[in-house]
């Protein structure tokens, strides 16, 4: 049974600009024990959609199923098995970090409370700071609180909307490594949305595009990247770049130099294209030291489409 089933979703916002649908019609399932990324440029709906399905904000129109039931109905009873992070979660800044952790830790019923909320401050590194009031934290130091509240009552589903913001790189490494962990050791079905492509593609099993409102792709990494056309080359000489120049002439590849060594040029993303074209070298004498093929990244799908527009 999936996690998450969004049906025929919509949100719209009234501005001075007129309506904005900031989430139209979206329909997607979430697997139980999978990471999914939300993807999509600024604007494109993701937090809307984020708010919606942990009860933040009320859709217009749509379906809602977690757990295999109906949110609007089982709103508590739901609600007390997820949790959510988001960069911009508003806690009480003028409360302490331990204060803070205790209304919420009261609010999800958790048991031995202060040992769980000792732990999770340790794991993320803010144990020192629970007596300091929220406000004279750093953003990054927020961020982690953000993370230790999300995780207080051991939540199947956990929705996270930018939750490495802010975060240095050793400290995003951490939660990134954490969220696997965790993931795998309870299943937990996580809704990531991050603009780190790197980190998206890595931890993700699938990924969703979304623009303007709209769910425009599914698919896993792999799948998603196969559609960019092109995969970047790289070829080494020490000798001989001007026979192998002209090679490349002759099979029409257009081409730059670097060095008068190295040959960059595009070639159909298709596993098996290079091939003939590394024999033709071969073939008429002109050995390369070095190749380098560089696959499209999640990173460069997300520039090309965002730019197709
Ligand atoms: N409370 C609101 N009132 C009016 N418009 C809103 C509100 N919240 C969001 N919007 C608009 O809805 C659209 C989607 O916004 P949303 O925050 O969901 O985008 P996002 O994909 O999360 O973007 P980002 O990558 O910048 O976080 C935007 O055009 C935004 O201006
Ligand atoms: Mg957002």
């Amino acid at each position: 049974m999936d996690t998450v089933i969004v049906k025929n979703l919509v949100k719209t916002f009234s501005t001075r600009n007129g309506k904005i649908k900031a989430v139209d019609d979206v329909s997607l399932s979430i697997r139980k024990g999978e990471i999914f990324g939300l993807l999509g440029v600024n604007g494109a709906g993701k937090s809307t959609l984020i708010n919606i399905l942990s009860g933040l904000m009320t859709p217009d129109s749509g379906k809602i199923f977690i757990f295999g039931k109906d949110f609007e109905k089982y709103e508590e009873e739901i609600k007390g098995r997820f949790n959510v992070a988001t960069a911009y979660y508003a806690l009480s800044h003028n409360l302490t970090v331990l204060q803070n952790l205790k209304v919420f830790a009261k609010l999800y019923g958790v048991r031995n409370a202060e040992q769980k909320i000792n732990q999770l401050l340790e794991k993320f590194f803010i144990f020192n700071l629970r007596n300091l009031r929220v406000v004279t934290l750093s953003s990054g130091e927020k961020s982690r609180l953000v993370l230790v509240k999300a995780l207080l009552n051991d939540p199947e589903l956990l929705f996270l909307d930018e939750c490495t913001v802010g975060l240095d790189p050793d400290m995003a490494e951490l939660t990134r490594e954490f969220l696997q962990e965790y993931n795998k050791r309870t299943k937990c079905t996580i809704l990531f949305t991050s603009h780190y492509m790197e980190e998206v593609e890595r931890i993700c099993q699938r990924i969703a595009f979304m623009d303007e409102g709209k769910i425009v792709k599914i698919g896993n990494a792999k799948e998603i990247i196969k559609e960019l056309e092109e995969q970047k080359v790289e070829l080494h000489f020490s000798a001989n770049i001007k026979k192998a120049e002209e090679i490349l002439k002759e099979l029409k590849i257009s081409y730059t130099k670097e060095q008068n060594k190295i040959l960059h040029f595009s070639i159909l993303n298709q596993e098996k294209i290079i091939f003939p074209i590394l024999e033709k070298f071969i073939h008429k004498n002109v050995p390369f030291d070095d190749l380098h093929l560089k696959k499209p990244t999640l990173e460069e799908y997300f520039i090309k489409k965002s730019r197709e527009k």
